[in-house]
């Protein structure tokens, strides 16, 4: 366990040259099956981008996904359908996963969407608005005593009960395939993102728990279509990737609180590690405060970012700008011409806590 975290970058230019298979047909337009899909907008802030010295900074805005105020349900259903549609026979499943709010309504949603029943496990301190808001959707909630990686574990074990199929959103040795799913899922917010922007950006700006959207981002832009930098944010209380990078290898942090709940996560998935190691570019972890002066700056332009999604906007501040900015600017390629993309993955409404 790394308990604290002295530093905060990490950069490897040479993950620009590195390229991947993408992810596979389909998942769009499976997506765009599903009643209330839309395109989520991707919208230029002037505001935030002055004092970022770049020409255009754009926000792909999540608060609003298939009726859900975050992005996971795009990786939740696609994941779920492919479970469903490798089972023989027409026999109910119990779909259970562990969550720290948005993937587990995810899951929760689409299996009633789908007919299903889910269990979703939680980790201690979970707001009970956020319980509630699983509750809601009709799946049984059940808390831990302990952090994330406690609830993925108990999700596991109750996932083994006959007729339970686990629906997680990370990935460990022995437990890949439906991780791979759900990174696979999220590849439609990134083909909106080419179908919206025309060109290659210059940076995108990925905020991340466990690594799998970062997974999803790298799988897309170093399979051929242009070749952005690409940068994880963490909260510094919970920067699980960036110690991996800076360690050149997997390592868990021990986790406390942040408002930055979707984030907080204290090991890297086993299947996005590769991915982020060979193909990422740079990490920086910021504080809580840093996302919540975003999450106000972002509002004042109209965009509605909930504490994960405003990450992304602190995370290109403490790159961009600040002591040392030219060496970091120079790693990313990032110039005063640049166009840079924050996800903001989550709404306020995702996080009742707040
Ligand atoms: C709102 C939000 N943003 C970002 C993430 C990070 O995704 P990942 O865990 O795949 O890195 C999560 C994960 O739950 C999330 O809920």
């Amino acid at each position: 366990m790394e308990r604290v975290l002295h530093d905060t970058w990490y950069a490897r230019p040479a993950a620009r040259s590195w390229t991947c298979e993408p992810a596979p047909a389909g998942v769009r337009e499976f997506h765009a099956a599903l009643a209330g899909y839309a395109p989520t907008p991707l919208t230029e802030t002037p505001g935030p981008a002055a004092g970022l010295g770049v020409a255009c900074l754009l926000v792909k805005d999540e608060s609003s996904r298939l009726g859900l105020p975050a992005f996971k349900a795009l990786g939740a259903s696609w994941a779920i359908h492919r479970i469903l549609a490798a089972r023989p026979g027409d026999d109910p499943v119990l779909l259970v996963t562990a969550t720290d709010g948005n993937h587990g309504r995810a899951v929760a949603r689409m299996a009633r969407l789908f007919g299903q029943r889910a269990r979703v496990f939680v980790p201690k301190g979970v707001h009970p608005a956020a319980v509630a808001a699983i509750a809601a959707e009709g799946a049984r909630v059940t808390e831990v005593g302990g952090d994330y990686d406690e609830a993925v574990r108990g999700a596991a074990r109750a996932a083994d009960e006959p007729g339970a199929v686990l629906v997680q959103d990370t990935a460990w040795p022995g437990y890949e395939e439906t991780p791979g799913w759900i990174v696979e899922g999220y590849s439609t917010l990134f083909a909106e993102l080419d179908e919206q922007l025309p060109g290659t950006p210059d940076l995108v700006v990925v905020p991340a728990g466990v690594g799998s959207l970062a997974q999803a981002a790298v799988r897309h832009y170093r399979a051929g279509t242009g070749a952005p930098a690409l940068m994880t944010v963490e909260p510094d209380s919970a920067a699980c990737v960036l110690a991996s990078l800076l360690r050149g290898a997997p390592v868990s942090v021990e986790t406390g609180g942040t408002i930055m709940a979707g984030l907080n996560c204290g090991t890297p998935s086993s299947l996005a590690w590769p991915y982020l190691r060979d193909g990422l570019d740079a990490a920086v972890a910021i504080s809580d405060a840093d996302s919540a002066a975003a999450a106000r700056d972002l509002a004042a332009d109209g965009i509605a970012a909930g504490p994960c999604g405003a990450a992304a906007l602190a995370g290109a501040r403490a790159a961009l700008t600040g002591e040392g900015a030219e060496a970091r600017r120079a790693a990313l390629g990032v110039g005063p011409g640049a166009t840079v993309v924050l996800l903001s993955t989550e709404g306020p409404d995702a996080n009742p806590a707040l």
